[in-house]
């Protein structure tokens, strides 16, 4: 995983280096261990590139001062090759005339690497991008001409890729390729961009076109060349004007995006509903779908698993046969054309769901996806394609898209069950008026970040929540936490439980007699408890109570474990919008 940026100025007067800089910032997401930076100036490449944050790397290399009015950027997920300076982006030939950036994995590269050698080129990285400036320098000594000898190189390699070159003589010509990770173009009026993301460029233009798997081509400052498998394609069929404005890639005065993101999960699930409702055929074939299957497979990874995990348990209480499937562990499941998968991903690029769902596709089983991007890899494996619309999320930690998730596979819950779904419009005002308690989490949160270990309990539908939480609190606090069902705790974890080890009750309502039965056993052991409860006390040491509509108490409860976790991760004065070893799209197995 990496952000990948290449901008092309049409008004000479662009200062490139600062733009490509801000891109990056709002790439930054995709990768943080290394950063680089490609110019052409009078037919001569400059590359600067260091390991470290865009800020530092920008600094240290001075990074601002380059010029030139073609320009490629990278911010880097290590993957092969530890983040060195030598490895980050951009990669070059022999004679620094080819510059290359590059997202996804080459499954080939020792092998061509070695035919290269033995060819006579050198290497100067452990990287499996570096081969590909070697390929198309080894092309052109052939005799090809750039584009003809860039598509030879993409033709050899074999594995995930979203790739960007510039050569030396053709100071005007970004070249790309595509397969299995995203790669958009935004035409604005004074530049032509070739980014891994839309908001990246999304402050100059809203005029897009979205790249498939398969196209190969060209941009400069005139023009947008693409071909999908030797057929040239129509560019007007491809542009498309979004919706997306310029905010939705700024902090708009939050101090994180995560913050910011989790204050928009009420405009995301409005956003989401409306636009399920107003593609309603589609909701109709899923439920067509998943009435006449024989299982119904939720497969997914992370906290879009919790989700879909949320939206088995109310398909199993309806008789349904729904199995939830960690994506990573589809491995030897044998479904058949009777079984339908439901695939869910934020990103709709996640590594090892397109993985379960090519598998299921050839077993003849349908796929309905839910995805956060518009024709996702995810979404173009589908039969039926639905669709959340959370607008873009920067934070690496998913916050509104889960709410949003959850939305979503709520109203197809009550088209499958045939229940009235108007009372989902209220979500809107419940996350609202939890999201008045940020005070209260806060506390939580802080009180949590002084402690090496936690639990989260819950039962039923505040098992994934209880779930989403850990992980939450995990990956951007560092805190070790593990989710369990509250009433199997007793057969095994509660050993771990001492004095003042914080266990947190998460309790939807539904089975508050249940849990009270927990909360004692915790605090027999002098546990420390707490409880995020809707409409009914469990009467732990500490308890947040929050009040409303016992059908949607779900969506108080979420707000307030992201906040947990948020605050949790600033007081330990770490930045939960990029945490330590992760990043946003995780397209590696
Ligand atoms: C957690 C998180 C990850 C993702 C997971 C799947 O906050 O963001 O666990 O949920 O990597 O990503 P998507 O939903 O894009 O498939």
């Amino acid at each position: 995983m990496c952000g990948i940026i290449g901008i092309i100025a049409k008004d000479k007067k662009e200062a490139l280096a600062s733009i490509t800089v801000q891109c990056l910032e709002r790439l930054e997401y995709r990768g943080y261990d290394s950063v680089g930076i490609a110019s052409i100036k009078n037919n001569q490449i400059e590359i600067r590139k260091a390991k470290g944050k865009l800020e530092e790397v920008v600094k240290k290399l001075n990074i601002l001062s380059m010029s030139g009015d073609t320009f490629l950027g990278h911010t880097r997920w290590a993957t092969h090759g530890e983040p060195t300076d030598y490895n980050a982006h951009p990669h070059t030939d022999c004679t620094n005339s080819i510059a290359v950036i590059h997202n996804g994995t080459i499954r080939n590269f020792n092998e061509l690497k070695e035919e290269l050698i033995s060819l006579g080129h050198t290497f100067k990285s452990e990287t499996d991008t570096e081969i590909i400036p070697h390929l198309i320098e080894e092309f052109k000594k052939r005799g090809m001409k750039n584009f003809e000898a860039f598509q030879s190189a993409v033709k050899a390699i074999q594995g995930t890729y979203a790739i960007l070159a510039i050569i030396k003589d053709e100071e005007n010509k970004i070249y790309f390729a595509k397969k299995d990770n995203p790669l958009v173009i935004g035409i604005a009026d004074k530049m032509n961009f070739i980014s891994s993301d839309i908001p990246s460029f999304l402050p100059y233009t809203n005029k897009i076109i979205i790249l498939i798997d398969g196209d190969i081509g060209y941009i400069t400052n005139k023009e947008v060349y693409i071909e999908n498998f030797g057929k040239p394609v129509k560019i007007e069929d491809r542009t498309k004007i979004i919706t997306w404005d310029a905010s939705a890639a700024s902090k708009e005065g939050f101090e994180h995006y995560m913050l910011k993101e989790i204050h928009e999960s009420p405009i995301a699930v409005e956003d989401t509903i409306s636009g399920m409702i107003a593609e309603i055929d589609k909701i109709k074939e899923s439920v067509k779908l998943i009435n006449s299957a024989r299982r119904i497979i939720v497969t997914a990874a992370g906290t879009s698993y919790h989700a879909g995990l949320l939206f088995s348990i109310l398909l199993q209480r309806e008789g349904y046969n729904a199995l939830p499937i960690i994506a990573s562990e589809y491995y030897n499941l044998k479904t058949t054309e009777e079984d339908v998968i439901l695939a869910i991903s934020q990103s709709g690029e996640t590594l090892d769901v397109i993985q379960a769902i090519k598998k299921f596709k050839q077993n003849g089983s349908s796929i309905i996806s839910l995805t956060n991007i518009i024709e996702s890899a995810i979404a173009r494996e589908s039969d039926v394609k639905l669709y959340t619309r959370a607008g873009p999320e920067i934070g690496v930690a998913a916050t509104k898209t889960f709410t949003s998730q959850v939305a979503a596979l709520m109203l197809l819950y009550n088209f499958i069950s045939q229940k009235d779904y108007s009372y989902l419009s209220k979500i809107k005002e419940i996350i609202r008026y939890a999201l008045n308690y940020q005070g209260e989490a806060r506390l939580i949160g802080e009180e949590l970040s002084t402690k090496n270990n936690a639990y989260y309990l819950g039962r039923g539908l505040s098992l994934p929540l209880a779930m989403e939480a850990a992980l939450k609190i995990k990956e951007i606090a560092y805190l070790h936490a593990e989710a369990y069902p509250a009433g199997e705790s007793k057969h095994g974890p509660i050993a771990l439980v001492e004095k003042g080890f914080p266990v947190i009750f998460i309790n939807d309502g539904e089975l508050t007699e249940d849990l009270q039965n927990n909360v004692q056993e915790m605090k027999a052991r002098k546990a420390i408890t707490y409880g995020i409860s809707v409409n009914k006390k469990l009467n732990t040491d500490k308890e947040l109570l929050l009040t409303t509509d016992e059908k949607l108490s779900i969506f108080a409860i979420i707000p307030i474990i992201q906040l947990i976790a948020y605050y949790a991760s600033v007081k330990r004065g770490n930045d939960p919008d990029k945490p330590r070893n992760l990043a946003k799209t995780v397209t590696v197995e």
